[in-house]
C-alpha cells in the first residue's frame, strides 16, 4: 500500500449526466439514453475520461429517478437496457468508462419488494423495510414512532391502514428505506442493483446517501431545534450509525472487489475529517473517494436548506482549504467538485452570473477546479457556464419535490409573506432545480434539447440564446473552449494540480483567493479575483522564485500584480 498509488478513477475527469435533461432524441420533451448517445464525441471531445449518468432505472418520477421501482429496467421514456448496453459501448470505444448512480438507501414503494413487504405483516420480505408500531401520545392520538423529519419535508413516517404499522422514509413517502439489518435484503440489492449492472460492463458507481444505511435500531427521538413544529431534522441519529463501515465492507468483499471499479460516495452530515478518511481510507476496502458537503453546503439554513444565511468568502477559503488537505499523508482519496444535481449553478452562487461577469466568472472557477486535488467532477452544462434561473420565475416554474414541498410546509404553518420571500430567495439560489433545466445546446427553440412543440418537460433558462454549447464551439475564446484548455492542462500538470499537497494564503481577504498546490520540485501558485473590481494581490513572502504566468481567464492579460474582476491565473513558481 502507498500512498501515491496511481489508478484510472484518480486521474480521470468525471462528467455527470442527468438524463431527463441532456438531450431529447425522439422530441417527446424528455432526454433520453439515445440523445447521451448523440453527444458522446462532445463529452469525449472536453477531455472526459468517466461518464456519470444519474439514475435511468424504471421509476414512477416521485424523486426523478432516485426512486427506483426495479434495478434492472430502463424507465421507458428513457430507453430500454439494450440502449444502455449501447452506451457502455460507445464509452468504452472511445477510451471512457461509464459509472451508474446506486441508490440502495431506498427503493420506490412501486418496487416488489416493498409491495410484498407491506403485503402482510408476516411476509417473507416484511423485515426488507423499517416497519414499527403506533405511539400514542397523551390524549390517545396516534403519534408517529419518532419525530425525525424528512428531507422532503414532514415526518419520516407513513402509516400503513392495511397492516397497521408505520414505515421508515427519510426522503418522500414513496421512497421507503431498505432495512440494511437484514442479510437476505443486502444480497438481493448486491444483485440486482450492482451486479446485475457491472457484468454488463459498468465501470462503478457513484453511491447515493452512502453514509444512511445503518441507521440503529432504537431511533431516538431527535432534539428539538425548529421549535413549533413536531418534526425535527435527525440527520445526526440516521448518518454513520453503528454498522455502516461493516456494510460498506461486505459490500467491497462481496461485490466490487470482482471488478475494476471506482465508487464515489455522497456523504453528507459528515464534517470530521478523520470520520470521512474511514470511509476513503484505501487500506479498509469501502469507497474509493466520497463528496463531502461542506463547499456545496455554504450559506445554508440552520433550521433548513432553505433558509439561506449567505457567506464571505474567508468560508469558502477554509472549507476547500480543509478537504483539500485532509488526505494529506493518507491513503485515501478525494474528490473536487462545485455542481451536481441538486445544487444551484456555481457560476449563481459562487461568483456572479450578470451578464457582464458570467463568463468571467466561468472560466476563474474552471481554474479553481482544474487545479484541485482529487477526482475531477463537471457537471453537465457546468462547461458552457449555465446559471440559475432568472429571478421572477415563481415558483409555479419550479418541479422539484424538496422545494416545493419546503415551500408549502412554511405555508402551511403560517408563514407571513416575508418568511415566504426568504424561502423563495433560497430556492432561488439553491434550489435543485437549477442544474435540471434543459441543457442548452443551440439558440434554437427550447435550447435545442427538444423538438417537441411545446417544449420539453422543464421550462428552459432564459438565457439559451446566449449561453449554448454552438456559439461556444465556434467562438475561441468561450467558456466552453476554456474548460476544454483547462481539462488538458489539468492532466499536463497532473503531479501538481491532481496530486499535489495544497497551502492556503492570506485567509481573511474577503476578495481574493491564493492557494498554492506542490509536488516534489515542481509548484504552482493559484490567484482567483472573487470581485467584480479589479483587485491587486500579493506575492506569498514564502513564495521566492521565478513566477511564470502559466494561464490567465482574462485576455489580454498584463502580467502585473492586478487582477481583473473575476480573473483568474496560473503561476508556475520555480
Ligand atoms: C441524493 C440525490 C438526490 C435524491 C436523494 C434521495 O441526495 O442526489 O437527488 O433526492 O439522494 O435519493
Ligand atoms: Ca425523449
Amino acid at each position: 500500500m502507498t500512498v501515491t498509488k496511481r489508478v484510472w478513477w484518480k486521474d480521470g475527469v468525471v462528467y455527470q449526466i442527468y438524463p431527463a435533461s441532456f438531450k431529447d432524441s425522439n422530441n417527446d420533451g424528455l432526454g433520453d439514453i439515445p440523445g447521451i448517445i448523440s453527444k458522446i464525441d462532445y463529452i469525449k471531445d472536453l477531455g472526459i475520461d468517466i461518464v456519470w449518468v444519474s439514475p435511468m432505472y424504471d421509476s414512477p418520477q416521485h424523486d426523478m429517478g432516485y426512486d427506483i421501482s426495479n434495478y434492472e429496467a430502463v424507465y421507458a421514456p428513457y430507453g430500454t437496457v439494450a440502449d444502455m448496453e449501447e452506451l457502455i459501448e460507445a464509452c468504452h470505444s472511445r477510451g471512457m468508462r461509464l459509472i451508474l448512480d446506486l441508490v440502495i438507501n431506498h427503493t420506490s414503494d412501486e418496487h416488489k419488494w416493498f409491495e410484498e413487504s407491506r403485503s402482510s405483516k408476516d411476509n417473507l420480505k416484511r423485515d426488507w423495510y423499517i416497519w414499527r408500531p403506533a405511539k400514542y401520545d397523551k390524549d390517545g392520538k396516534r403519534m408517529p414512532p419518532n419525530n425525525w423529519r424528512s428531507f422532503f419535508s414532514g415526518s419520516t413516517w407513513e402509516w400503513d391502514e392495511h397492516t397497521q404499522e408505520y414505515y421508515l422514509h427519510l426522503f418522500a413517502k414513496q421512497q421507503p428505506d431498505l432495512n440494511w439489518e437484514n442479510p437476505e435484503a443486502r444480497k438481493a440489492i448486491y444483485d440486482s442493483a450492482m451486479e446485475f449492472w457491472l457484468k454488463k460492463g459498468v465501470d462503478g458507481f457513484r453511491v447515493d446517501t452512502v453514509n444512511m444505511y445503518s441507521k440503529g435500531t432504537s431511533l431516538p427521538d431527535a432534539p428539538i431545534i425548529d421549535a413549533g413544529v413536531f418534526e425535527q431534522p435527525a440527520p445526526g441519529l440516521f448518518c454513520n450509525g453503528p454498522r455502516m463501515h461493516e456494510f460498506l465492507r461486505e459490500m467491497n468483499t462481496q461485490v466490487l472487489s470482482k471488478y475494476d471499479t471506482m465508487t464515489v460516495g455522497e456523504l453528507p452530515h459528515t464534517p470530521d475529517p478523520a470520520h470521512v478518511l474511514r470511509y476513503v481510507g484505501s487500506g479498509d476496502k469501502q469507497l474509493d473517494m466520497v463528496f463531502q458537503f461542506d463547499i456545496v453546503d455554504l450559506g445554508i439554513g440552520k433550521t433548513h436548506k432553505y433558509e439561506y444565511e449567505g457567506y464571505q468568502l474567508p468560508e469558502l477559503k477554509q472549507v476547500v482549504s480543509k478537504w483539500q488537505k485532509f488526505i494529506e499523508g493518507s491513503d485515501g482519496w478525494t474528490t473536487a467538485f462545485c455542481e451536481n444535481h441538486d445544487q444551484g449553478r456555481s457560476v449563481s452562487r459562487f461568483a456572479s452570473d450578470a451578464p457582464e461577469f458570467r463568463e468571467r466568472s466561468s472560466k476563474m472557477l474552471a481554474i479553481m477546479m482544474c487545479a484541485m486535488t482529487g477526482t475531477l467532477f463537471v457537471y453537465q452544462g457546468q462547461e458552457i457556464g449555465m446559471i440559475n434561473a432568472p429571478k421572477d420565475w415563481p415558483i409555479e416554474d419550479y418541479k422539484d419535490i424538496e422545494s416545493i414541498n419546503y415551500y408549502n410546509s412554511v405555508k402551511a404553518r403560517g408563514g407571513d409573506e416575508k418568511a415566504l420571500a426568504h424561502v423563495m430567495k433560497s430556492i432561488q439560489i439553491l434550489g435543485r432545480d437549477h442544474a435540471r433545466l434543459p441543457m442548452q445546446w443551440d439558440a434554437s427553440p427550447y435550447a435545442g434539447f427538444t423538438g417537441k412543440k411545446d417544449g420539453a418537460w422543464m421550462r428552459t433558462n432564459d438565457s439559451y440564446k446566449e449561453i449554448n454549447v454552438a456559439n461556444q464551439t465556434e467562438d475561441p475564446n468561450s467558456v466552453l473552449n476554456f474548460w476544454r484548455k483547462m481539462i488538458k492542462m489539468r492532466k499536463e500538470y497532473r503531479d501538481v494540480f491532481i496530486h499535489g499537497a495544497f497551502e492556503g494564503y492570506d485567509v481573511e481577504n474577503r476578495d481574493t483567493f491564493v492557494f498554492s498546490k506542490t509536488k516534489g520540485e515542481s509548484r504552482v501558485v493559484v490567484v482567483l479575483n472573487f470581485t467584480g473590481r479589479e483587485s491587486g494581490f500579493e506575492r506569498p513572502k514564502e513564495l521566492g522564485g521565478k513566477w511564470e504566468l502559466l494561464v490567465s481567464s482574462a485576455e489580454g492579460v498584463d502580467g502585473t500584480e492586478r487582477l481583473g474582476a473575476y480573473e483568474g491565473r496560473i503561476y508556475t513558481v520555480n
